[in-house]
């Protein structure tokens, strides 16, 4: 037996007797390390005459191959071992990870009910920026510079001159910006103010404004419309009552009181809305900006609202506090799951 044979055996021997992977380690050093046995072969080929050279060359072959796979294998079984003691040690009477479900939020159920309603009544839903133009905000909402609403201490200002939106009649110049009439659209969102935040106010809240323009509309589609919705939202003996108010950008203009059972509010008045039709000086501006007379004033009309919808959800659900809604306490929230 060649001694290179001999080697290869001696090296299998001890991997099959190696207890554990740190002997395993220690073979492999012993006979294929750098300075192994098996490996000092190879620096002995140079030396070796021409008719040995290959027949030594192929043991060498044999012996490394043979070693590698042994090594390897008994390697796989300490793995297997370790893991299945591993796996033996589960104690599997433990109470497992819970994956807990979560629910939709208030003001997300309150907004999903609402849009439900419009949608049904054709309204489509649009879309606009949180981060406004003053322009689309206010100019072209008929607000004049000097109005109250323009004031910095009233409004969140960004450095180049943009703002967070103050109400969500933004997207009423948007739609228009981009679509001729007839225009019937609901856009749901966030709005910004600088008010100091207590019970009821709090530096965002939720809108949805709603938009129609077509030929002969007039006051009775917008009472007949939002009496509609308040009926469903509410129930049938919902009362709804529309005062005569100022926005800049409606005329005539109202604000809409719903009085319901259905309300933890109860037989009160609580104003939930502000409504009107269409200022004609707000086509004048979208079709300044549109650069043509789509919007004319004299063939158009229409009607424009905004919802207040943490105001609605509170008197729906009962919420005594508007900070309830961003502060993310699960007692709170799990209450409408
Ligand atoms: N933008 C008003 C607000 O935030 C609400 C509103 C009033 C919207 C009348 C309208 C409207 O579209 O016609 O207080």
């Amino acid at each position: 037996m060649h001694p290179l044979e001999q080697l290869r055996d001696e090296a299998l021997r001890e991997i099959a007797g190696a207890p554990d992977e740190k002997a395993l380690e220690a073979a492999r050093v012993k006979y294929l390390g750098k300075s192994g046995s098996i490996s000092a072969w190879g620096e002995q080929m140079k030396s070796l005459g021409k008719e040995e050279r290959p027949i030594v060359g192929q043991l060498l072959n044999e012996a490394r191959n043979g070693v590698t796979a042994a090594l390897e294998e008994r390697a796989a079984k300490f793995r297997a071992q370790s893991e299945s003691e591993a796996l033996a040690n589960i104690d599997i009477s433990l109470p497992g990870t819970p994956h807990e479900i979560g629910s939709l939020h208030p003001l997300t159920q309150m907004l999903d009910r609402a849009i439900g309603i419009f949608r049904r009544m054709g309204f489509a839903l649009a879309d606009g920026p949180d981060i406004e133009t003053e322009w689309h905000c206010f100019d072209a909402l008929n607000t004049p510079p000097d109005h109250p609403a323009r004031n910095e201490q009233d409004t969140f200002y960004l450095p180049d001159g943009r703002l967070l939106r103050t109400h969500t009649s933004t997207v009423q110049i948007r739609t228009m910006e981009s679509a001729p009439p007839p225009i019937r659209v609901i856009a749901p969102g966030a709005a910004y103010r600088r008010d100091e935040v207590d019970a009821t106010h709090s530096a965002q809240f939720h809108q949805i404004e709603g938009l129609y323009v077509d030929e002969n509309v007039s006051v009775a589609d917008l009472k007949g419309a939002l009496e509609f919705f308040f009926h469903e939202l509410l129930g049938p003996d919902t009362a709804v009552r529309f005062r005569p108010h100022y926005f800049p950008f409606t005329e005539p203009s109202f604000e809409i009181d719903v009085k319901s059972r259905a309300l933890k509010s109860g037989e009160q008045w609580i104003e939930i809305a502000g409504s009107g039709m269409v200022h004609p000086a707000v086509f004048e501006e979208v079709n300044q900006a549109r650069g043509d007379d789509t919007y004319d004033p004299e063939k158009w009309t229409g009607y424009a609202f905004g919802l207040g919808m943490d105001r609605l959800a509170m008197i729906l659900f009962g919420i005594p506090d508007i900070r309830f809604f961003a502060q993310n306490d699960l007692r709170f929230l799990r209450q409408f799951a």
